[in-house]
C-alpha cells in the first residue's frame, strides 16, 4: 500500500498497466517475480507462486483448477516502484491458451515481450504480437537469457522484424553472452552497465556504471570484450533505427533491451527505462467518443470472465478494467447493457500474490467483481446515466471447431442452455449450419482446452453429457457484406459456411489456400478476420 497521499489525478498518473507476452519457457514468469523483487513486494525471488506448477499436462487441468478455487491470483498482479503503480496483466500459457488470452490484451495499456535469445520470434508470441499491434499499444521487447549461449544479437533485432514486421531500437546491447555476459552498453545514457553477482538471482544485481570510454572498463572487460563492444556499436549507430518516442507509443518501433531474468541482470534498467517511456492510461474510445481516464465520473468494462469451478458456488468473477474516475467500495454503477443498477460490494484486487478486497482503486486497475451470471464480455459499467458504451473488444477468431450435441434428448434443454451461457462468458464461441436449430452447435475455441472446459463445466454445471466431433477447420472468416446472398456464393469443397448466433454469415476453412480461392471466386466478397462483439 502506498505511503505517500496522491491526489485522483496523481493516482492516475502514476498508473502503469501492462501485459507480459512470450512463448511459454522464454521467462515470463521469471521477468514477472523480478519486477515484483525490485518493486519489493516480495524479498526473495522464487517465492511467488509458482506458475510451474500450472504447466501441467491437459488431463491435470480440472484438478488443478479445482484445487486453485479461483485461479485468478496469477492474473492480475499490483505492485509499486519508486512512486509507480504498476499493474501486470498475465497471459497464460499455451497449454492454457485461450480467447481469454487475447481479451486479456484488451485491458493493457502496453506489452512487454519476452523473447528466448537462443530461439527468437516464436509461434505464441507472433500471436499475441499481432493482438497488441492491431490495438496499436507500444510493445516493448525484452531479450532473455542473455546468461546462455544465444543467437548473434544482430540476427535477434534481424528476426523481430522479419518475423513480426516491426522495426526495432536496440536500447542496449549486451557484452558477451553466455556465461561470459557481463553487461550492457546503454545506448541512451552512453554509459556501460557492468553487472555484479545478484546471488544468483536471489536478491537485486548491483551494477557498476560509467562512460564507456573510462579506462576501468577496458581493463575490466579485457581487449577482445570491449573492442567487439566498440566495433558493435558502430555497426548499431549505422544499422539500427533511431529512437523515436513517438513512433514507439503508437506501436510502430519496439525498444529492445537485452537481459538475464534468472541472474537479474538488465531486469532493473529496463523496468525504469520502461517506466520512463510508458504513458499512464490514456483516453479510449466509446460511442461518446474518447473517454478521459483523468474525468471524475467512473467508469470501466469487462474483459474476462472466470468462472469458479467449485460447484457449490456456481458465481464467477468479471475482471473489470477502470477506464475513468475513482472506484469506492460498495458503490452503485450502472450496467449500461443491461440498463440496470448494480451494487459493487466485494470487489476484489491482486496485490503481489494475494487476493484482498479492495477499498478504492483508479483508471488502470483492474478489479475483479462477483458476477451473478448477469455480465458478459464488453459490458460497460459507469457512475452516471450516460449510456456510455467502451468499443474495440473484438471477437477474436477461434482456430479449432467441433460440432457438439447431446447423446440425451430430455437434456436438450439444460444443453442449449449451457452452451448459451457459456458463450456469454466467452468460455466458447457458438455457430451453427445455415437455420439449423440449436440440437448440434459448431463451438469454435482458440485454444483445444477450451473444448475439455466444456466438456467438463456442461457435465459439472449442467448435468449434461456431450458428444464432441472435431471438425478439420482452422479459420474463420465473417462475411461483412450487407447484402449477402448464399445463392450467389461459391464455396469450395473444403470449406463450410456458417451462421453466428445472431444469425450472421461465417466461413470456415482448412487452410489459408482455400481462403484465397473462395475470395477469388467471389468478387466483392469482404471477409473479416475479427468481429465486433455486440
Ligand atoms: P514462462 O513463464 O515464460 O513459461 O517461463 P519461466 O519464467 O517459467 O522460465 C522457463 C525456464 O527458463 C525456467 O527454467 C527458468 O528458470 C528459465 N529462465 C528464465 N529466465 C532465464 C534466464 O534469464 N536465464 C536462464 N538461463 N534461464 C532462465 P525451468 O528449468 O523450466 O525451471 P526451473 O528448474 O529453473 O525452476
Amino acid at each position: 500500500m502506498p505511503e505517500k497521499n496522491f491526489t485522483f489525478i496523481e493516482e492516475v498518473r502514476r498508473r502503469r498497466t501492462f501485459a507480459i507476452i512470450s512463448h511459454p519457457d522464454a521467462g515470463k514468469t521469471t521477468l514477472t517475480e523480478k519486477f515484483l523483487l525490485y518493486g519489493g513486494a516480495i524479498r526473495a525471488a522464487g517465492s511467488v507462486k509458482s506458475r510451474r506448477s500450472q504447466k501441467h499436462a491437459v488431463s491435470d487441468w480440472m484438478e488443478i483448477e479445482k484445487q486453485r478455487g479461483i485461479s485468478v491470483t496469477s492474473s492480475v498482479l499490483q505492485f509499486e516502484y519508486d512512486d509507480f503503480c504498476i499493474n501486470i496483466l498475465d497471459t497464460p500459457g499455451h497449454q492454457d491458451f485461450s480467447e481469454d488470452t487475447y481479451r486479456t490484451l484488451m485491458a493493457a495499456d502496453s506489452a512487454v515481450m519476452v523473447i528466448d535469445c537462443s530461439k527468437g520470434v516464436e509461434a505464441q508470441t507472433k500471436k499475441l504480437f499481432h493482438v497488441c499491434k492491431m490495438r496499436g499499444i507500444p510493445i516493448f521487447t525484452f531479450i532473455n537469457k542473455m546468461d546462455r549461449e544465444g543467437m548473434n544479437p544482430f540476427e535477434l533485432i534481424e528476426d523481430i522484424e522479419n518475423a513480426l514486421g516491426i522495426r526495432s531500437c536496440p536500447m542496449n546491447w549486451p557484452i558477451g553472452s553466455g556465461k561470459n555476459f557481463r553487461g550492457v552498453f546503454n545506448r541512451h545514457k552512453n554509459q556501460i552497465e557492468l553487472f555484479n553477482d545478484g546471488n544468483h538471482g536471489q536478491s537485486i544485481a548491483k551494477s557498476t556504471t560509467g562512460d564507456m570510454f573510462d579506462g576501468k572498463f577496458k581493463d575490466l572487460l579485457g581487449d577482445a570484450l570491449y573492442d567487439q563492444l566498440l566495433s558493435d556499436i558502430e555497426l548499431l549507430d549505422i544499422a539500427g533505427d533511431e529512437y523515436d518516442l513517438d513512433e514507439i507509443l503508437s506501436g510502430n518501433l519496439t525498444p529492445v533491451f537485452f537481459g538475464s531474468a534468472l541472474t537479474n541482470f538488465g531486469v532493473e534498467p529496463f523496468l525504469e527505462s520502461f517506466l520512463e517511456i510508458t504513458r499512464p492510461p490514456q483516453p479510449r474510445s466509446s460511442n461518446l467518443g474518447y473517454i478521459d481516464p483523468e474525468s471524475s465520473n467512473f467508469s470501466g468494462f469487462i474483459f474476462k470472465i472466470q468462472a469458479n469451478m467449485n460447484p457449490a458456488h456456481r458465481d464467477r468473477i468479471a475482471f473489470l478494467r477502470i477506464c475513468s474516475g475513482k472506484f469506492e467500495k460498495g458503490m452503485s454503477v450502472n450496467h449500461v447493457q443491461k440498463n440496470k443498477s448494480i451494487k459493487l460490494a466485494q470487489p476484489q484486487q491482486f496485490v503481489a500474490q494475494d487476493r484482498v478486497i479492495v477499498d478504492t482503486a483508479y483508471p488502470g486497475d483492474i478489479i475483479g467483481i462477483h458476477d451473478p451470471g448477469i455480465f458478459n464480455i464488453g459490458d460497460t459499467l459507469c457512475q452516471d446515466n450516460s449510456q456510455l458504451k467502451y468499443t474495440g473488444i473484438p471477437q477474436f477468431a477461434p482456430e479449432h471447431f467441433a460440432t457438439v450435441s447431446t447423446p440425451n434428448s430430455l437434456k436438450r434443454k439444460q444443453f442449449v442452455k449451457g452452451i448459451m451461457q457459456l458463450s456469454e462468458e466467452g468460455a466458447i464461441q457458438v455457430y451453427r449450419r445455415p437455420h439449423a436449430g440449436m440440437e448440434e452447435v459448431i463451438v469454435g475455441v482458440v485454444g483445444v482446452l477450451q473444448f475439455e472446459v466444456l466438456e467438463y463445466r456442461l457435465k459439472n454445471e449442467y448435468n449434461v453429457d456431450i458428444n464432441m466431433h472435431m471438425l478439420p477447420y482452422r479459420y474463420i472468416r465473417w462475411i461483412e457484406m450487407d447484402k449477402f446472398d448464399p445463392a450467389n456464393f461459391t464455396l469450395a469443397m473444403d470449406t463450410m459456411l456458417a451462421e453466428t448466433k445472431q444469425g450472421d454469415p461465417v466461413v470456415l476453412f482448412q487452410n489459408e489456400w482455400s481462403i484465397r480461392n473462395v475470395l477469388e471466386r467471389n468478387k466483392g466478397l469482404v471477409l473479416g478476420e475479427t468481429s465486433r462483439l455486440e
